[in-house]
């Protein structure tokens, strides 16, 4: 897997806004593409377990539902909610959960779906959360990882596409909400300095 380097080609649709500027990352082909290969990979090492996938809202809703897909055989799914960081741009490290699951995953072979391993933190909580559970097996797949920011120690045990530290919108992720239905992962650039987080 290698790192996606960031493209020139700058995104002209409806909906971006005077002083932003999105330039294309993945294509919405090469994101199927990818998630085909995810899907396999998963499959490689649970060839016959029915699978329950957690996604965490809202980022991963079309990662999930997308690769829930591509999953062959018996595969439930839930969703969870989590508030990472307030408004600011940088991570306090505080997660607070927001929408618990509504089914319980003892014994279950649990994959929680992320949009994008970012420092990590919530990623860690998440880990902690599920574990206390008892689920059968745990395994994370993120679509995206920005490698270079993390602070917690964690990993997913599937990876999408490593990309360098962009802020990235589309395919799920937002800016203040918006872009989530950009088809493509994209890069999101300002005129003026005005980046937040959200999850
Ligand atoms: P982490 O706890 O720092 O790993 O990141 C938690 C969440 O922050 C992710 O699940 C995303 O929802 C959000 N996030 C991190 N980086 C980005 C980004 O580049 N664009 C949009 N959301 C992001
Ligand atoms: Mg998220």
């Amino acid at each position: 897997m290698s790192t996606i380097p960031i493209t020139k080609k700058v995104k002209r649709m409806k909906g971006v806004r005077p002083g932003e500027t999105v330039r294309v990352l993945i294509s919405e082909a090469r994101l199927q593409a990818r998630l085909k290969e995810l899907a396999k990979a998963i499959r490689r090492d649970f060839p016959t377990e029915p699978l329950h996938l957690i996604g965490v809202l809202k980022g991963s809703v079309f990662f999930l539902t997308d690769l829930a897909r591509e999953l062959g055989g018996e595969v439930s799914f839930d969703f969870l909610s989590v508030s990472s960081y307030g408004q600011g741009t940088d991570s306090t490290g505080e997660v607070k959960l927001i929408k618990d699951l509504d089914v319980s995953i003892e014994g279950k072979t649990v994959i929680v779906v992320e949009d994008i391993l970012d420092t990590g933190l919530t990623l860690k909580y998440l880990l902690r959360f599920f574990e206390e559970k008892k689920p059968k097996h745990l395994r994370v797949v993120v679509l995206l990882d920005k490698e270079e920011r993390r602070i917690a120690d964690v990993h997913a045990d599937y990876v999408g596409f490593a990309i360098p530290n962009e802020f990235v919108v589309g395919y799920g992720l937002d800016f203040d909400e918006r872009y989530r239905n950009f088809p493509d992962v994209c890069a999101l650039e300002f005129a003026t300095k005005n980046k937040s987080k959200s999850t």
